[in-house]
């Protein structure tokens, strides 16, 4: 069953129950703050909910990063780009045969983005809640000319203790270290948090898995469509900075973001659509 409600402050939101999961969309941004399959604890993390505004990002969840990853050149210009503070319409929603139930959603270019981004983008997100959660992010170029797009579905898990978590899947690759100023470094084995941690992983086509020991699960993260994978936790000093982080709550979160950053932003033609897919489940807690 899906429903349209209002979320907290005021904000549109879906609300997806079916006999397999269930899962929260608001509007704002499309941003996907919970999804949780049947007899498993909640899989992402989301931040005070008490905080969530109109023109804001959703601190937590899924927010989408469009039409660039990480801060713009020009500072005037917000960061991850302008898609997860808009509100996004609703297409469809749909309850599946197979249990499972799904909700699309779009958003346009239009004169307030111009403002920022001189370009024409029509915007869609198919959300399929059921055993796993499947997420397609359609980017369909309307203008006239070729646009870059930097791009990630910035999604936030939750686990249960950071310091006994394990990111595996990206041994062997290159990745940027925004910790440490940008340096290249490559990856070993399994990534462990022990400070800050702020990494784009390039050429990063790989699943990744989470290996939460304490919570006792695992979550796996299948990608298609995406070059890079980033991995960030802001630890103590950064998250204490962050209104609308919670005390404490950088414990109980890791970011791994299916991307296409730094050397996998794309050229995308007129009339040409991409696709970043990504499928998450779990195994476990
Ligand atoms: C991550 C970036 O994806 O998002 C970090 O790699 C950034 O550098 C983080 O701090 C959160 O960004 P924001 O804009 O949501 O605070």
């Amino acid at each position: 069953m899906i429903t349209q409600d209002t979320g907290v402050g005021g904000l549109p939101r879906l609300t997806i129950r079916n006999d397999l999961a269930e899962a929260e969309v608001y509007l704002l941004g499309a941003t996907v703050t919970h999804w949780k399959p049947r007899d498993h604890a909640p899989v992402l993390w989301t931040g005070p909910a008490d905080l969530y505004q109109a023109g804001k990002p959703i601190r937590g969840g899924i927010p989408l990063c469009l039409p660039w990853f990480g801060p713009h050149a020009d500072p005037t210009k917000p960061a991850h780009g302008f898609v997860r503070t808009r509100p996004w319409t609703v297409e469809r929603t749909a309850d599946l045969p197979d249990g499972r139930s799904r909700v699309k959603l779009s958003f346009t270019t239009d004169a307030e983005t111009r403002a920022i981004w001189p370009h024409d983008l029509r915007v869609g997100l198919t959300v399929t809640v059921g055993r796993t959660l499947d997420l397609e992010l359609t980017i369909t170029n309307t203008g006239s000319e070729t646009v870059l797009i930097g791009e990630a579905l910035h999604t936030y898990f939750a686990v249960e203790d950071i310091r006994r978590t394990i990111v595996h899947g990206l041994a062997g690759t290159l990745y940027v270290d925004k910790v440490a100023g940008g340096r290249h470094r490559q990856c070993g084995d399994g990534i462990a948090f022990t400070g800050e941690t702020d990494r784009v992983y390039l050429s990063a086509h790989d699943d990744c898995t989470i290996d939460d020991e304490v919570g006792g699960r695992r979550i796996h993260v299948k990608k298609s469509g995406s070059g890079a994978t980033v991995v960030w936790n802001p630890w103590i000093a950064k998250s204490a900075k962050m209104a609308d982080f919670g005390a404490d709550q950088w414990m109980k979160m890791v970011c791994v973001e299916s991307a296409n950053a730094l050397d996998s932003v794309y050229a995308l033609p007129p009339a040409f659509s991409h696709h970043l897919r990504c499928e998450i489940s779990v195994e476990g807690g």
